[in-house]
């Protein structure tokens, strides 16, 4: 059990490495008080273009990835097999929780969307690149990042409940933060005040 705390922790200070944040410093730019003050992809690409908003997503997608397959490799050395899924749950959740509130940046961080999507893709590719394809589809024709990413959490418990019905709680709590978090984005889409995405920079 002890293992499962020390993963939480390990992955939740992963979480932290935010690159919007730091990427944004690279530029002088404090993205926390720029655009929509998000420290996420499409922040960056609003403030500092495709560029930074590129390494942005495969950083924070890959601190999902890893902070789960960290798990998977403890779990397996250290844990019973029927415990493992808890493993990827607690390291899961806790990459995504550091992520959004990072102890190293005053606790704001970003939405959790692509780090989620990492996470997913840690657990099982096929679902992930199901997930992804959900968003692509979204955001090609709204042009609405946003109301990609609330499509993609509604689909999120659905799709690991299918790959394991052990997840759906956890499925369940993950997307209902990212909804929690979206919730300025969610007003802004009902008004019809939500930005578009858009690729200029
Ligand atoms: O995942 C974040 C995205 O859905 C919205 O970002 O910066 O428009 O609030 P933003």
């Amino acid at each position: 059990i002890a293992i499962l705390g020390v993963g939480a922790v390990i992955a939740y200070f992963m979480g932290n490495i935010s690159p919007a944040i730091l990427i944004g410093r690279l530029y002088g730019v404090d993205i926390k008080s720029e655009g929509s003050g998000n420290a996420g992809t499409t922040n960056v690409l609003r403030v500092l273009g495709k560029k930074a908003a590129a390494a942005t997503l495969l950083i924070d997608v890959l601190k999902g990835v890893f902070a789960v397959l960290l798990g998977k490799l403890a779990a397996a050395y250290f844990l019973e097999p029927k415990l493992g899924p808890y493993m990827v749950m607690v390291c899961g959740l806790a990459v995504f929780c550091g992520h959004i509130w990072p102890m190293a940046f005053g606790f704001k961080g970003g939405k959790g969307v692509a780090t989620a999507f990492g996470v997913l893709m840690a657990v099982s590719p096929l679902l992930g690149l199901a997930e992804l394809a959900i968003v692509v589809v979204v955001v090609a024709v709204s042009r609405f990042v946003s109301l990609g990413s609330v499509v993609a959490a509604v689909a999120f418990p659905l799709i690991v409940n299918y790959y394991d019905p052990t997840y759906l709680g956890w499925g369940l709590l993950m997307a209902l933060i990212v909804l929690y978090k979206h919730n300025v984005n969610i007003s802004r889409l009902v008004k019809g005040e939500e930005s578009k995405i858009s690729f200029k920079k």
